[in-house]
């Protein structure tokens, strides 16, 4: 996120704007916790992890009394656009504003990438690389114990993030909310791997279908094998970001700036086949994301 405000900033620099930062999300708009950006105060982020602005969940601001009370904080600073970096939940309190009559433009950010029209979002490249970097690791406990592990990684309503990493890591097993998996067929690759010579699997299960501790019981229950569970949790949400997360940022960031200065509003900037584009929100509202199920059978078909 870090990358994408420093694009926007200094995109907006680059036009000769002058820019605003919010702190807090919807929750310092409302309470006019906004402070101005310089080219300066971009520096030296493009490599951090989190967002120098802060981030929150905001109730209040679902509410109309919020969404006025963000209008009038953004009237009364002098801003004429709003650049709003998040998911789902950010992009409807952003439409809420336009429909107010204040322009908005949305960038997609979110580790889940589980939103729709855009082909990757901010941070999931990064935690994709977390997640199997920490495969890897305990691979080599895996091997040499000879046990099987149960690694459980976020993603609420999304697989992608157990795909990715399942193909990547060379995972047994992915579970994951878009493909049914149930517990006979799960049982039944793991004897057949094992029949085969396998002396340990590896079984990646998206937060979403349930928790890796419920899976290790039942397997343990179902085969006698001892198992170890590890849940990655928020250390998928920090860290560095990969240069491919970067350059998305870099590039989504000044797309949404040079779309406010063509005047156009109510839209999210988004990656489709390597070429930036932007969709309305209603559009995007209407889709669901949808997890690319080929690279699903791709990931079945070469951990036999
Ligand atoms: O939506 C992004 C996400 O990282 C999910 O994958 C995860 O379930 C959730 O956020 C965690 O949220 P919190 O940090 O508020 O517990």
């Amino acid at each position: 996120m870090n990358a994408a405000v420093r694009a926007t900033v200094r995109r907006a620099a680059f036009h000769g704007l002058q820019m605003y930062g919010i702190n807090h999300g919807y929750n310092g708009l409302m309470r006019g916790d906004i402070k101005e950006m310089t080219l300066g105060s971009v520096g030296d982020i493009i490599h951090r992890g989190g967002t120098i602005l802060y981030t929150a969940r905001s109730e209040e601001f679902k509410t109309e009394a919020g969404q006025e009370l963000a209008v009038e904080q953004l009237r009364r600073h002098g801003i004429e656009g709003l650049i709003v970096i998040g998911g789902d939940g950010s992009f409807r309190g952003a439409q809420s504003l336009t429909k107010k009559g204040f322009p908005t433009i949305g960038v997609p950010g979110t580790i889940d990438n589980d939103i729709p029209c855009t082909d990757f979002t901010i941070g999931f490249d990064t935690a994709l690389n977390t997640i199997v970097e920490a495969i890897d690791k305990i691979r080599d406990t895996a091997t040499s114990h000879e046990r099987t592990y149960i690694i459980e990684v976020m993603g609420r309503d999304a697989g992608d993030l157990a795909l990715y990493a399942g193909l990547a890591a060379g995972a047994e097993t992915i579970l994951i909310p878009e493909a049914a998996t149930d517990l006979d067929e799960i049982v039944e690759r793991l004897h057949a791997g094992h029949h085969r010579g396998k002396k340990h699997s590896i079984i990646i299960v998206a937060e979403g279908v349930g928790s890796a501790a419920e899976y290790a019981e039942l397997i343990t229950r179902r085969t006698g094998w001892e198992t170890r569970v590890t849940v990655l949790g928020h250390i998928q949400r920090g860290g560095s970001p990969t240069a491919f997360d970067r350059m998305l940022a870099s590039r989504l960031g000044a797309a949404a700036v040079d779309l406010l200065l063509e005047g156009k509003a109510d839209r999210m900037v988004g990656v489709q086949n390597n070429q930036i584009v932007d969709v309305d929100f209603d559009e995007a509202f209407s889709k669901r994301h949808r997890l690319d199920l080929s690279v699903y059978q791709l990931a079945l078909s070469l951990s036999i």
